[in-house]
This record gives C-alpha cells, sequence and structure tokens, in this order.
C-alpha cells in the first residue's frame, strides 16, 4: 500500500464514534502506517484497536494508549474529536465549558509533548471555541490548527440536490462561513445548481423564497436531524472529512470545503471561525470572499456570537483576557492577512 506519509498520526477521542471511524477511514485512505490512539477509556480504546486489527489490514503499525504522553510524543499530525457529544435538546454551546476545559489541557499537552507537530484538526464542540482554545494553549502558528466546519456546506450541497432532485455533484460552490454553530452564515451567492447561479433561483417558481428559507433552517439545524433520526450525534460525516482535511495537511488531495481558522484583521478579531480557506502541507490559508450585503451581515452576526462565546470562556477563566493572549501564543498578536 502506498502512503501519503509515514509520519505518526495521532487520534484524539479514539474510542469515540467519531474518533474509531476516522480510524478506519485513515487507514483506508492510506495516510500513514503510524497511527496511534488515544483515549482515556480505556477499555473502549482497545475495543476499537481490536476491531481494527481484527481487519487485517495490512503492513500497519497501530499502537494506542491511554498515557497522553505516550500518544503524543513524535505526533506529526493530530486530530482530535475528544470530548464529549451533543445529546438531544443540547445545542454544541451547552457543550462549552467542559470541552473548553478539556481543549486547554489539550493545548498545553500538545506544547509540552509535540511542540513540533505539523497539524492539529479540532472537532470536538464547539469546535471554533475548543480550536481556539487549543491554538492559544499550545503556541502553534494559526495556520497549523484547524477545526472541522465543512459539516454545514456539505448539508447545503445535500439539502439542494435533494430539493431539485439532482446528483449532489450537480450543485457546486455550496458555503457557510461563521460559526459552526447554530448561527452560521449560509451564502447562497457562491452556490450553483446545474450551473445557475442560486441566487438567480431563490424567489422564483423554481425555489419560492419561503422554501428557501425553510432550507436555511434545515440546513444550520443539520446536526439536530441527525439527532432526532439516530438518537446520536452524527459521526460518519464528520469523521470522513476531517481525515480528508488531515490527508490535505499531509501534501494530499485539496481539502474542497471551508475550515474553520485563526482571523484576526480590521473586521474579525481573536476569533476562530470558518473562511474560504485552502488546506495543504503548508497549513491553512484564508482566501476574501464577498457575499451579498446580506450575507455580509449574517457573517457579522455569527462572529459576534462567536466573540460572545469567547467572552463567556474568557470569564470562566479557562482563557486569558485577549491583551494577556501574547504571554502564551505570541503568533495570536499578529495580523491574519
Ligand atoms: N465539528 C463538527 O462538525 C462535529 C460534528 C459532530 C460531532 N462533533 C463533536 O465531536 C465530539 C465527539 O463526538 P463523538 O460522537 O465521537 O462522541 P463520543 O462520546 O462517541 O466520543 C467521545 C470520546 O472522547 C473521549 N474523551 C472524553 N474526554 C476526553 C479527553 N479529555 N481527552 C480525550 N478524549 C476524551 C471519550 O472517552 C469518548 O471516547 C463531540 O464534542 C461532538 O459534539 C463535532
Amino acid at each position: 500500500m502506498k502512503y501519503l506519509t509515514d509520519e505518526k498520526l495521532v487520534i484524539v477521542g479514539a474510542a469515540g464514534m467519531i474518533g474509531s471511524n476516522m480510524a478506519q477511514t485513515a487507514i483506508m485512505m492510506g495516510l500513514t502506517p503510524n497511527i496511534c490512539l488515544y483515549d482515556p477509556y480505556a477499555p473502549g480504546l482497545k475495543g476499537v484497536a481490536e476491531e481494527l486489527l481484527h481487519c487485517g489490514f495490512e503492513g500497519l503499525n497501530l499502537t494506542y494508549t491511554s498515557d497522553i504522553a505516550e500518544a503524543l510524543t513524535g505526533a506529526k499530525y493530530i486530530v482530535n474529536s475528544g470530548g464529549a457529544a451533543r445529546k438531544a435538546g443540547m445545542t454544541r454551546e451547552d457543550l462549552l465549558k467542559g470541552n473548553a476545559a478539556i481543549a486547554e489541557q489539550f493545548g498545553k499537552d500538545v506544547r509540552k509533548y509535540c511542540p513540533d507537530v505539523k497539524h492539529v484538526v479540532v472537532i470536538f464542540n464547539p469546535a471554533d471555541i475548543t480550536g481556539l482554545v487549543t491554538l492559544l494553549y499550545s503556541g502553534l502558528k494559526p495556520s497549523q490548527v484547524s477545526t472541522l466546519a465543512a459539516l454545514d456546506s456539505t448539508r447545503l450541497r445535500n439539502e439542494l440536490a435533494k430539493y431539485f432532485s439532482i446528483s449532489p455533484d450537480e450543485v457546486t460552490g455550496c458555503r457557510t462561513y461563521g460559526g459552526h454553530g447554530e448561527q452560521m452564515a449560509v451564502f447562497a451567492s457562491t452556490a450553483k445548481v446545474n450551473g445557475e447561479p442560486l441566487t438567480r433561483i431563490i424567489g422564483t417558481e423554481k425555489l419560492p423564497g419561503k422554501d428557501w428559507e425553510e432550507m436555511r433552517v434545515r440546513v444550520v439545524q443539520g446536526g439536530k436531524n441527525i439527532i432526532d433520526l439516530r438518537g446520536r450525534s452524527s459521526f460518519q460525516s464528520p469523521a470522513y472529512l476531517s481525515i480528508e482535511m488531515v490527508a490535505a495537511a499531509m501534501g494530499g488531495p485539496e481539502f474542497r470545503w471551508p475550515v474553520g481558522t485563526y482571523v484576526n484583521n480590521s473586521r474579525f478579531s481573536h476569533i476562530v471561525m470558518a473562511m474560504e480557506t485552502t488546506v495543504s502541507a503548508n497549513g491553512v490559508k484564508v482566501k476574501p470572499v464577498t457575499g451579498t450585503p446580506e450575507e455580509e451581515a449574517e457573517l457579522d452576526k455569527s462572529y459576534r456570537h462567536l466573540c460572545a462565546l469567547r467572552d463567556e470562556v474568557i470569564s470562566l477563566g479557562v482563557m486569558p483576557p485577549i491583551d494577556k493572549w501574547g504571554d502564551y501564543n505570541p503568533y495570536l498578536c499578529q495580523t491574519t492577512d
């Protein structure tokens, strides 16, 4: 089997649903033969490792441990879904306090055990905040930490394909930016349906305004819908997309969706949010994007919502006030464009 790299990939939260699916996906996509699984829940972790070993993969060097020092030492790539998952009736933000504290410890562990890590993908929710906390305490560069935010865009693509009864391949340019929460900004102006700009279709008999509004709600509540259908938070799609992100960071195929990244410029200050991005072996790069005035206003609103969450984490004492961030990670004081 040909692998993208032979460097060590650590999957944090590997006993969980996303983590175990990521492990299998990473092996099947040929990312690296050197995969280490970490989870504090040792019996579940052993069960996942046993299952993977029972697959009979060839050329695989799979290790697992509940010792974080052992897991992270020598890590060059990390993907982390290790935190509590949303239960029915909870929003991603309800998870805030517990998972932000987990992210603080994780960031400190990265700094201590694998300061030479090349890229870290953060998944556990609210991912914009846990990614920001990880970035702060790890001391890594903003281009080295990304968060999973693509699901909102893939859900928009799916909703449009279902509505028009066409293949999802005929729907292009689906984008949501800002927070990966229920206050995301759904952009219509970037999308095309069968080659026709979506903005030209909205409000016509093809897609009446009311139907578009209902579709936006279904996109924003896509995660809740999976919980309603399956009785638990989604895991197949986040696992797959996160491994695609890691593959891109390893120099593999380009990642085709927005990722969450640190932004600090004249418009958005000291925040992690979904932007138009590329992910490559050089990390995350942000590309400019302009929407309609309504979309831009939605993005501003989403940003303000994220700022409120960030400030709540600061008031909880999990993060220091912004003017002290330079003491922990000087890169966060630099502007990002
Ligand atoms: N960003 C996204 O698009 C997205 C999508 C779906 C789910 N999620 C989030 O991903 C996370 C994981 O979801 P899941 O379905 O795999 O949950 P899960 O409960 O199945 O697994 C979580 C795993 O994390 C482990 N864990 C707990 N504390 C930990 C710690 N301190 N360090 C490392 N691991 C720890 C648990 O033992 C468990 O095995 C949740 O926070 C969920 O909300 C994010």
